[in-house]
């Protein structure tokens, strides 16, 4: 059985929810983790998780969605985060990739998240591009667990993620040809600081890299990083579903 550990099926890009769902299921995925970005779509994950019992949430405020993004909302987050099945403060973290980037504001709202994560013992999700060294250097000051998502980093950083408590989250840009830096990174660390993930509806993995991402690709990805450390696809479910289960769902 597999954990989907990072997706976002709420951001109306499926038709047809239900039926998606049982084909995940179908699939040997246990559970999936829809990630909000803003409160539209942290609004949705709550709505999600009451409708589907394979769906569990993780709510928080993306560094590219914060145009909106207002005080009130950290307060809805708090009163928010009991919620049985949110499982996580995500998607959180740092993003410089585009020119009109507000690195203040998008540091000052990572941290406010941290501090309410530290408060009410919750893993993160974290989100980071072109900001890697920043999502460390605010990261190291807290003593938090949970996973870096969609990671790209060079190995060294792994290491220094792994050392903070961190998982590494891998999805379909391992199964690209040109990823050999993630290639390279997940052959270089234990199975036991990695979390399986689709980020679906994006990063499709091979071969469907053309067609729209969900959750029930989970299997691909495994395959993958089976291919990679020369391990086997069960070791792989079953080695990465239980991290997902120690971080996610303090279960064993
Ligand atoms: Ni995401």
């Amino acid at each position: 059985m597999f954990i989907d550990t990072h997706c976002h099926i709420l951001l109306d890009n499926y038709d047809e929810i239900s039926s998606m769902i049982e084909k995940i299921k179908e699939s040997g995925v246990e559970r999936i983790i829809v990630n909000g970005c803003d409160l539209q779509s942290n609004i949705k994950v709550l709505d999600l998780i009451k409708r589907y019992d394979i769906v569990y949430g993780a709510i928080g405020f993306h560094p590219t969605e914060l145009q909106n993004f207002c005080e009130s909302h950290l307060n809805w987050l708090e009163e928010n985060i009991n919620n049985e099945k949110i499982v996580a403060i995500g998607e959180i973290g740092l993003d410089y990739h585009y020119d009109d980037t507000d690195v203040d504001k998008q540091k000052e709202v990572f941290r406010r998240q941290l501090g309410i994560a530290s408060k009410y013992n919750k893993p993160i999700i974290v989100h980071t591009r072109n900001a890697i060294q920043d999502t460390y250097d605010i990261l190291k000051n807290y003593s938090l667990k949970g996973s870096i998502h969609c990671f790209s980093g060079s190995y060294e950083m792994a290491i220094n993620f792994i050392k903070l408590g961190f998982l590494l989250g891998f999805g379909g840009v391992c199964t690209y040809k040109n990823a050999k830096n993630v290639k390279n990174v997940i052959k270089n660390i234990d199975l036991k600081y990695i979390l399986l993930e689709t980020d679906s509806p994006y990063l499709t993995p091979e071969p469907y890299r053309m067609k729209q991402n969900t959750s029930a690709y989970l299997q691909l990805i495994a395959r993958e990083i089976a291919n990679i450390k020369g391990v086997s696809v069960d070791a792989v479910a079953r080695v990465t579903t239980n991290n997902a289960r120690i971080c996610f769902f303090d279960l064993k």
